[in-house]
């Protein structure tokens, strides 16, 4: 019968997470990204090691919680921002954090089809998320335009870290999710930056 796969172990990472927040995970991960599995299915066999699975995992984690987070914020600000931009801002906000939505279900389904579980929680996502929360007060409207260029920034860089984590153990799908990712927040800070520079 086919041994159901070991829990992984704690680790620093697991007990300090802010410290650790968008680094490079090692070989095997952390509780990051939980492994899942049963001892009814049979043990998940696609090629790619099960130390490699578990740091991709907790890579795509952390970008889907600096994602997750990203999103939170421009939604915040489609509902909130003022002034005489109040317009196009607010119909710009709602295509970006429609695709940020959109973004975060093929992240977290591809850490489930590598074999962990999603983590999917406002307590989850502040532990490891790099991207600050959103402001508690609603900034003007310009300062979330510069938020948002230093969200989108912050997450490009978080991914663009776990590219090679993801080709080294032949994980090609992830890494061109990953690839993509970075176009579409390279493309949307330009696009912000944009709007700031006279
Ligand atoms: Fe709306």
């Amino acid at each position: 019968m086919a041994k159901a796969p070991k829990k992984t172990k704690s680790s620093p990472i697991a007990k300090s997470p802010a410290s650790s927040a968008g680094k490079v995970p090692v070989k095997g991960g952390t509780r990051v990204a939980e492994e899942s599995g049963s001892r009814s299915a049979p043990i998940i066999n696609i090629g790619i090691e099960r130390q490699d699975r578990a740091a991709i995992a907790e890579g795509l984690s952390r970008v889907l919680a600096d994602t997750y987070t990203l999103y939170l914020t421009t939604h915040n600000f489609h509902w909130n921002v003022t002034g005489p931009h109040f317009n196009s801002l607010h119909a710009m906000f709602m295509a970006q954090y429609t695709e940020l939505w959109t973004s975060t279900d093929v992240i977290a389904e591809r850490i489930r089809a590598l074999g962990h579980y999603a983590p999917g929680s406002y307590a989850e996502f502040s532990k490891i998320a790099t991207v600050p929360d959103v402001p508690e007060h609603p900034p003007k409207a310009m300062e979330m335009v510069r938020i948002l260029v230093k969200g989108h920034e912050t997450v490009s860089r978080i991914a663009r870290e776990f590219i090679p984590v993801a080709e080294e153990a032949g994980d090609d799908p992830t890494a061109d999710m990953l690839t993509a990712r970075c176009t579409v927040h390279d493309q949307t800070a330009w696009m912000l930056r944009s709007l700031l520079e006279e």
